[in-house]
């Protein structure tokens, strides 16, 4: 974490939760994090569920986002949702470019890039995932293929707009699997993906703009990682979930 930049601890709740069990979930962690606001904190939620969790995170510092927007306005798009019906709904966060939306529902660098001009012409803020696979990493590729993405996905996107853009550095091989990047490899590539950054919008933008690490960050780790000086807050799948888990990451942020 960097005292120049705002962390941010988000919990991506998946294919999780129905409104009701939202809503229990909401009421269980609001009074755990009550008055902890050195970190923003986010839920994004499946879009049938996001209208049952606001209604319960209402009177707090909770926000709640989407998984996911497409890119069109409106029109003949079978089962997707546009910024412009997010925002009507309040919705002012969204993921976007997960790679289990890359890796199962053929998302690419082109189509996130698209969804994230949407997203931020229609006002939301966009947490842009990217990250490297197992072989990648093995290869000895992660910069390379760290610094593409970003410029891939980022192609269009004005210095202006990023002030409402999130970068979650989420490693392919360390989600969901208990793997976790070391603090030094989140660090390292958080860096790279900076650097990146640097390179596109020049110094104020790269030191200003929040970088999460996501990748079975809990409770135990959460501490180590978030105390890296590149690493600026969380994207958490399965401790997302669980109160208590989710809770005590927010405390390592404070
Ligand atoms: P896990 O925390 O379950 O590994 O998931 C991380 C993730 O994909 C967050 O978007």
């Amino acid at each position: 974490m960097n005292a120049k930049r705002r962390t941010v601890i988000a919990g991506n709740w998946k294919m999780n939760f129905t409104p009701a069990e939202a809503t229990a979930f909401i009421n269980e962690i609001k009074p755990l994090v009550a008055g902890k606001d050195a970190c923003d904190i986010i839920f994004c939620a499946p879009y049938v569920t996001i209208a049952a969790a606001q209604a319960a995170a209402e009177g707090s510092h909770i926000k709640i986002g989407a998984e996911n927007v497409h890119f069109a306005e409106k029109g003949a798009y079978t089962g997707e949702v546009s910024a412009k019906m997010l925002t009507a709904c309040g919705v002012e966060y969204v993921i976007i470019g997960h790679s289990e939306r890359r890796q199962y529902f053929g998302e690419t660098d082109e189509t996130v890039n698209l969804r994230t001009k949407a997203a931020l012409a229609a006002g939301m803020t966009v947490i842009l995932c990217l990250g490297e696979v197992k072989e990648q990493r093995l290869a000895g590729i992660t910069k390379e293929v760290v610094s593409m993405q970003t410029k891939l996905d980022l192609a269009g996107v004005t210095a202006e707009e990023m002030k409402r853009v999130i970068i979650a550095y989420e490693p392919v091989w360390a989600i969901g699997t208990g793997l976790t990047a070391t603090p030094e490899q989140a660090d390292e590539t958080c860096g790279q993906i900076r650097d990146a950054l640097c390179e596109l919008y020049g110094k104020e933008v790269a030191e200003s703009t929040t970088i999460q690490y996501g990748g079975s960050m809990n409770e135990k780790n959460a501490a180590e990682l978030l105390s890296k000086p590149n690493v600026d807050g969380g994207l958490i799948g399965g401790a997302s979930l669980v109160a208590a888990k989710f809770n005590a990451i927010v405390d390592a942020a404070q």
